[in-house]
């Protein structure tokens, strides 16, 4: 076993705020981005430190008990684009109530010729990530994100996005994911980097902005949670951001109206 699964440090389930507001705000602009590193036929690289579980069921416990789908993806009418594919394309395959994780939300938007790497490092995620998200171009790891991804930085094809959304349940992440990141770049300059970040009123976010000492383009929205556990707000720091990623972040917000302000 897992020394952090042992230590209880893997507690974080990521099914009791699938579809809210930060996942509106992440998964838009990821969707996005994701359709325009694809408009020319080169293929790309697509990887993620912490990949979940793929799908999600709205009606199940975790997603009742906290009420995050409901003041999200609940409350947003879909203008089609990408992000409306990948919700509309997994409730046909399963129910109206399932929401597409970020690597299912990949898996539908990517094409046959471009490499999928997941990393999920929880025994029961990894397994339903396995079950979900299948295809001859994804690959599912079990291990660390971070060890993972720059294990096998730089990859081929050169050109592609890595996504790193950890839980931040400890305050040591955010310094971790901007050693990563520098690190990451070191390795695959070329790569682009999506880090999402909660914003809590300890903005802790702040150090981790000032700590990866690279020029990033970031985006920050606000919304209201019942049980907020002081997370007023959701931020996307992009690292070699493609020209048109400044307008992706103008439209997030336009398509996640009136959740994301
Ligand atoms: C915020 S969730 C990911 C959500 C997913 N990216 C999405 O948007 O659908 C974080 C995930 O990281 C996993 N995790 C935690 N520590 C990890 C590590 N060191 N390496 C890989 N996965 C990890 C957790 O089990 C959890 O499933």
């Amino acid at each position: 076993m897992d020394n952090r699964l042992a230590k209880g440090m893997l507690s974080y389930q990521h099914a009791y705020h699938a579809g809210g507001p930060a996942d509106l705000h992440k998964h838009i602009a990821l969707a996005e981005l994701l359709a325009l590193l694809t408009k020319k036929t080169r293929p790309i690289c697509y990887m993620e430190t912490h990949a979940g579980r793929g799908v999600y069921n709205l009606n199940a416990a975790e997603a009742l008990k906290t009420g995050e789908a409901a003041a999200g993806i609940a409350r947003i009418n879909l203008p089609e684009g990408p992000f409306s594919k990948a919700v509309q394309t997994i409730r046909a395959s399963h129910s109206t109530m399932t929401y597409p994780g970020s690597p299912m939300i990949a898996k539908i938007l990517l094409r046959p010729t471009d490499m999928m790497h997941l990393m999920e490092l929880h025994p029961a995620e990894h397994k339903a990530l396995k079950r979900h998200v299948q295809g001859q171009n994804i690959a599912i790891h079990h291990r660390d994100g971070y060890a993972g991804v720059l294990a096998i930085s730089p990859p081929k094809p050169r050109k592609g996005l890595v996504l790193i959304d950890p839980s931040y349940e400890v305050k040591s992440e955010y310094l971790a994911v901007a050693n990563f990141t520098r690190k990451l770049m070191a390795k695959w300059p070329e790569a682009t980097v999506m880090i999402w970040y909660p914003i809590l009123k300890a903005a802790r976010h702040i150090d981790m902005l000032n700590a990866l000492h690279l020029p990033v383009l970031h985006d920050e929205v606000s919304f209201d949670l019942k049980d907020n556990k002081g997370m007023t707000g959701s931020g996307l720091a992009l690292v070699n951001a493609p020209y048109g990623a400044a307008d992706i972040f103008a439209r997030t917000r336009t398509i996640g109206a009136p959740v994301l302000r």
